[in-house]
């Protein structure tokens, strides 16, 4: 503050009140959206990031903000703010503030731009304009109706079939009915009049691709995403204005299988559930272009029974597992153009008996984010082997002329076998193939409706060679920004640092799922709890975990169970529910969404439902030990004891499975106290607190006996003990040395499973053993995580064992080459290589601590987070007697930053020494010292004593 206050002291003795250059408002999102359209929050939330305009202007805060929101540009520019002036609201919040403006109505246009004041007296140019508009609020306001094919009573009846099938005796793939070809849409319509702008509002039930005029609309793939469609089917807004024409115009789709229709996951297990068609038995789509003309009037084209439909579409068959097929053949010539003659074609089907349940997308979209070139192709006797060299989530791009009717297939797989073919056997029933029928002339094959999980593809019936122009790889997810970055001295770190952000990415597919490849492509909650603070280090997660939470309230169950898995697909009153350490992602993803972004809505949106959810376990077990409904009860999945390898013990990984539970029970009861807090909901703050103390009462007298062994002595149940603060004070350093013990008898090696290996890296570094962490992180030897590095992963395993050189490939049946759980350690790297922490006092990052612990190999470490308050990072250099620090500390935030070295040693801030008065006195740990400081850049230099 004291050079601010400096300089700015001449220029204000006179004039109190001036428009400051140095700061500049950014980043202006709307429920954590850029611009978006169609939103359906009634009164929605608004954010900004504050920069500088210069580094060395240091220390700066917002003191108030104005915010304009008007109905046009021209309004906004002139100040006419007639949806919402704020006034000037003395405030430091710059995340999520409600719209408290005029009553927003179904597609309304909103322009907003904010101004702060960054000290009493100066204030910031307004910002750039920021838009968002609302969609259809008002059931009444869908004017179209669901509209497809005749209904498919083969899909109907497959239902019945499944009743009696084995799953022991019968391939599921064998068993599905071929569905038809995936229906073709068309509605050609006049525009006569000058128009301003059109948008259309669309959604499906399984995929849709839409477009206007010969061009596809928007840059969705995949739409509209999965949810629990008898609850709510998410509609996407577009605006068309661009791709409309005086005069005619056509409006045509296709639609897909799906997550409505196609086949889904853990429906394998259970034999009473479809595998295909859990939610429908016919793809329909709904969709409202909604033209606004230069005279006032509008004009809706609905689908409706006037629309056109070709059954015979050149999609043949579309699964998410099975692959895509298309006929080129049967492409009809200028069908996406106004001037085609549909006369042939019959009337679509309008589906009266559907419900429509829908609401605005919530979330970034999925899209086409990155695209391959081959980086190897070999030919295995007519069949050719590509390496994309990156193990991704999408689907090839096909460029071929060929003559007409031959048939070409091309198979994707995630690694080679040892002969070179493509290895396939880790996909069970999702066979991820596509098959082309070539036209005769120039072909460009890219399937819309499926994605598969791979690095290698196998392309067979080519009757000519395989030029690397002639194929890409597209690589798709949900698209939200990419917010970490990560770089240090040893590569391998950063191989494994991109290897997590990939395998995020890959499994970014509208949920959060546990792999891309195999037959489940599930939103498995244990993994996504496991891995969620890493998850929203790399990505912009807000509005991804705002829907996906609603996802996991939609499965919750009757007696108040929250589901393994969510979207849930099956029957979450019966099954794949309440197993702990899944169902806990139910309590722990909200918090760590109000940790990670301030979002206390989302806390007191979801805290209903995490109240029943701990309810009902404290009904079913009166005794605090979480044994009665369990569930599936995996336990801390793929510890040790799973490890097939010579000169590794596979019997001392588990921890056992009410030690486990209740560990999980007494956290999330935990963690609902501090929710009740933080939502001033006293009665059960107190309440709550409470049962949590009995818990952990009860856990000490279960499984923790006179020598604090807790029972099964493995290092998951210290670790996981430890970390959930369940012991006593005066027993944690002698549960710290058996953590230790059974490191050592693994050869400090990690016997955890997926659940436990993140909370032992992190008891590691929080009671000093920061040289075990490292060696533990850069070992090589088998099993570790840069052990699948040597082995050539881009993505991190499922199993540390996924392949072992010797050995091979683990059990088939289970061994993706693409499930992040294991990838939780990026959270490590963040929270002590780069030394990024949130403080869970100050949620959002409003204040932060950045204590880099430098180990191992590592001389150097470099990184950023751009936090919802603006870019945080961190970059240290370090020798035998020097350790360099350079931090960034956004606007409106400050941080206390953590050296490594006592508060005697000569410390230089920007080649200056520290003023004494600086370091923070509080803070008394050895070899630490603290200091404090706002928003800035700062240069630390600090000598470690000898
Ligand atoms: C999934 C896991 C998941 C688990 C439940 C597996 O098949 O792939 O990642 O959490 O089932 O234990």
């Amino acid at each position: 503050m004291v050079k601010i206050i400096l300089l700015l002291f001449p220029l204000c003795y006179f004039s109190c009140v001036k428009e400051s250059g140095e700061i500049q408002l950014v980043e202006l999102k709307t429920e954590y959206l850029n611009n978006p359209l169609g939103i359906d929050v009634l009164s929605p939330r608004l954010s900004w990031k504050i920069k500088t305009t210069s580094d060395d202007i240091i220390n700066q805060e917002q003191k108030a903000y104005q915010i304009l929101v008007a109905t046009t540009l021209e309004k906004l520019a002139e100040g006419n703010a007639d949806l919402w002036n704020s006034g000037k609201i003395i405030s430091a919040a710059n995340k999520q503030i409600t719209y408290l403006g005029s009553k927003l109505n179904s597609k309304q246009k909103c322009y907003w731009k904010v101004k702060i004041w960054n000290t009493e007296t100066n204030y910031t140019a307004w910002s750039e304009v920021a838009k968002w508009s609302m969609g259809l609020l008002e059931d009444s306001d869908w004017s179209a109706e669901w509209i497809g094919g005749q209904p498919d009573l083969a899909q109907k009846e497959y239902k019945d079939i499944l009743a009696d099938y084995d799953p022991n005796n019968s391939a599921p793939k064998n068993m599905l009915p071929v569905p038809p070809s995936s229906p073709m849409l068309r509605k050609q319509f006049k525009v006569t009049k000058e128009f301003s702008d059109a948008f259309l509002y669309v959604s499906a039930l399984g995929y849709y691709e839409i477009g206007l005029n010969g061009n596809k609309v928007g840059d969705h793939v995949l739409a509209p995403e999965w949810t629990d469609y008898n609850k709510r089917v998410q509609y996407q807004t577009y605006d068309v204005t661009q791709n409309l024409e005086n005069g005619d115009n056509v409006l045509f789709a296709t639609l897909g299988d799906g997550w409505y229709l196609g086949m889904l996951g853990p429906t394998k297990w259970h034999t009473d559930y479809p595998r295909r068609g859990v939610y429908g038995n016919d793809r329909r789509l709904i969709a409202q272009l909604v033209i606004n003309y230069k005279d006032g009037t509008k004009e809706v084209i609905d689908t409706d029974k006037s629309w056109k439909i070709n059954s015979e579409g050149y999609i043949i068959s579309a699964d998410n597992f099975l692959g895509q097929k298309i006929d080129a053949r049967k492409i009809p010539s200028g069908w996406t153009n106004s001037e085609f003659d549909d006369a042939s074609w019959t009337n679509a089907y309008v589906d009266t008996g559907l419900q429509k349940n829908l609401e605005a997308q919530k979330n970034e979209p999925i899209r086409v984010f990155n695209a391959f070139s081959p980086v190897e192709i070999t030919e295995i006797g007519d069949d050719f082997i590509v390496d994309f060299g990156q193990n991704l989530t999408g689907w090839t791009k096909l460029e071929i002329k060929g003559e007409k009717g031959a048939s070409l297939k091309i198979r994707h797989g995630e690694m080679l076998n040892e002969d070179g073919t493509l290895y396939t056997a880790n996909l069970a029933a999702a066979i991820q193939e596509d098959n082309y029928i070539l036209s005769g002339k120039m072909d460009v094959f890219e399937p819309s409706f499926t994605y598969h999980g791979f690095r290698f593809i196998e392309v067979s019936g080519l009757n000519q060679s395989l030029d690397e122009k002639m194929i890409s790889a597209i690589a798709v997810a949900s698209d939200p920004e990419i917010t970490g970055s990560f770089e240090c001295s040893n590569p391998k770190l950063n191989q494994l640092w991109d290897n997590i952000v990939w395998t995020q990415r890959n499994n970014m597919t509208s949920v959060p799922t546990d792999c891309p490849q195999r037959d489940e492509r599930m939103g498995w909650m244990g993994d996504a709890q496991v891995f969620c603070q890493t998850s929203m280090f790399s990505m912009d997660m807000a509005a991804f975990y705002t829907k996906w939470i609603k996802d996991i309230r939609d499965a919750q169950s009757d007696r108040g169970t929250f589901p393994d898995i969510a979207p849930h697909a099956n029957k979450p009153n019966i099954r794949f529910s309440n197993a702990p350490a899944w169902a806990d992602a139910g309590v722990i993803i909200p918090w760590r969404m109000y940790q990670n972004y301030g979002d206390k809505e989302i806390l007191s949106g979801h805290y209903d439902a995490m109240k029943r959810y701990l309810e009902n376990i404290r009904r079913q077990n009166p005794d605090h030990i979480w044994l009665n409904d369990v569930g599936n009860n995996y336990g801390d999945w793929l510890n040790a004891n799973t490890i097939i390898a010579e000169g590794y013990s596979n019997e001392r990984g588990e921890v056992p499975k009410d030690v486990f539970a209740t560990a999980f029970y007494a956290n999330s009861v935990k963690l609902f106290a501090k929710i009740a807090t933080v939502l001033d909901k006293k009665e059960d703050a107190k309440t709550y607190q409470l049962l949590y103390e009995e818990i952990r009462n009860k856990f000490n007298a279960a499984f923790v006996d006179e020598n604090v062994r807790i029972k099964g002595n493995t290092q998951s149940a210290y670790a996981l003990a430890l970390n959930f603060d369940l012991l006593p004070m005066d027993k944690q350093t002698i549960a710290f040395e058996h953590l230790i013990e059974c490191l050592e008898e693994y050869d400090y090696r990690i016997s955890t499973g997926f659940v436990t290996t993140i909370m032992l890296m992190k008891e590691l570094v929080r009671r000093g053993r920061v040289d075990i962490a490292y060696q533990l992180i850069e070992s090589e030897r088998f099993p570790s995580w840069i052990y699948s590095i040597n082995q050539g992963a881009t993505t991190i395993w499922e199993r540390w064992d996924g392949y072992v050189k010797g050995r091979g490939f683990q059990n088939p049946g289970m061994n993706s080459f693409n499930h992040y759980s294991i990838g939780a350690v990026g959270e490590w790297m963040y929270r002590v290589i780069l030394g990024i922490n949130p403080s869970e006092k100050n949620p959002g990052f409003k204040h932060f601590t950045i204590k880099p612990q430098p180990g191992g190999t590592l001389t150097w470490a470099k990184g950023s987070y751009k936090s919802i308050n603006g870019l945080i990072s961190s970059e240290w250099r370090k020798d035998k007697e020097q350790f360099k620090l350079d931090v960034e500390i956004p606007v409106n935030t400050s941080a206390t930053i953590i050296l490594p070295v006592n508060q005697n040693a000569p410390i230089k801030l920007n080649s200056k020494a520290v003023p004494a008065e600086m370091i923070n006195r509080d803070h008394n740990m050895d070899n630490e010292t603290a200091i404090d400081l706002g928003s800035g850049k700062y240069a630390f230099e600090v000598y470690y004593n000898d």
